[in-house]
């Protein structure tokens, strides 16, 4: 049985092969309507969602499967006192996948060891959101036609982010990929990621503050919001919330096929004007993101469609 705590479960090849699966779905949906009937997936979130916990439903829905699960720790026995690992034992009895959103850092990993169902970790923290990543890398893959030779710039808050700290971890094993990381001082990407991650695998990096010197050279640019939940201060967060603002004036100093992405939900650090340039992709990227977690929900469950 295998789970999906972090980009790092997959190999490079393990993952062409999912994403080729996602792209063989979104043309040919039909052959994969009644894949998982009689199958079920437990959607626990343990804190806010609109994407993952609906894209999730969404994707054994479309595979012919049903769904059951929780929107807040609030209306769960987790609000009684319940532990993660004795919730995954009940979820066990009751469906054949499920996926955790938690607020504590390696959450989905302990409840990885005491399930007997395959885990998929939808969001642990500020660590890893490794189906944010599938999609990621999905809608390069489909839009720009490839994941080698990219430089792909990282803007907003680069501590926080879980998002971008998977996207890192998935994309240092490709081939010719540099980074630009674009943050406040405050919001630098965690250390661990420069030294293990970036230098571990001699990436090419550089760090600015100002988003006018980077996008010039940039392949992708992928915003981010400033995390509020994960903020000690509120003075802090107000501070540094409107530190990046991407609008029509900023996207002519980049390419002419430059892609922006956003793992969404967006603040205000993308205007609402720039929806409409053709370089935005967000909302398609949030399309990718049903179709690929199809796909894992089929490799989990060792399902395959001929
Ligand atoms: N991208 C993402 O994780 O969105 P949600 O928080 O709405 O699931």
């Amino acid at each position: 049985m295998r789970h999906l705590i972090s980009p790092m479960d997959f190999s490079v090849e393990e993952l062409d092969e999912l994403l080729n699966l996602a792209t063989d779905i979104e043309n040919n949906p039909n052959k994969y309507k009644d894949a998982c009937k009689g199958k079920k997936i437990a959607t626990l979130f343990y804190e806010p969602s609109t994407r993952t916990r609906l894209s999730f439903e969404a994707a054994m829905i479309n595979l012919g499967g049903n769904v059951l699960g929780f929107s807040s720790s609030a209306s769960s026995s987790v609000a009684k006192g319940e532990s993660v690992s004795d919730t995954i034992k009940m979820i066990s009895c009751y469906a054949d996948i499920c996926a955790m959103r938690h607020p504590k850092e390696g959450a989905p990993l302990v409840a990885s060891t005491k399930s007997s169902i395959p885990v998929i970790n939808a969001g642990d923290g500020g660590h890893q959101h490794p189906t944010q990543t599938l999609t990621d890398l999905m809608t390069i893959k489909s839009l720009k036609g490839r994941l080698d030779n990219l430089t792909i710039g990282l803007c907003g808050d680069l501590k926080f982010g879980r998002t971008v700290h998977s996207l890192i971890n998935a994309l240092v094993r490709y081939t010719n990929i540099k980074f630009v990381l674009i943050s406040p001082s405050e919001l630098r990407i965690p250390s661990y990621i420069r030294e293990e991650v970036l230098e571990g695998n001699n990436v090419p990096y550089k760090e600015v503050t100002h988003m006018e010197d980077a996008l010039p050279d940039l392949d992708i640019l992928y915003m981010t919001r400033v995390q509020k939940e994960r903020f000690f201060n509120e003075a802090e967060y107000i501070r540094l919330k409107d530190s990046y603002i991407l609008d029509n004036e900023k996207m002519t100093l980049a390419s002419k096929d430059m892609l922006v992405l956003h793992p969404l939900p967006r603040v205000n650090e993308i205007s609402v004007e720039v929806d409409e340039d053709p370089r935005a992709v967000y909302f398609k990227q949030v399309q990718y993101g049903v179709y690929v977690r199809m796909a894992l929900i089929l490799t989990l469950l060792d399902i395959h469609i001929n």
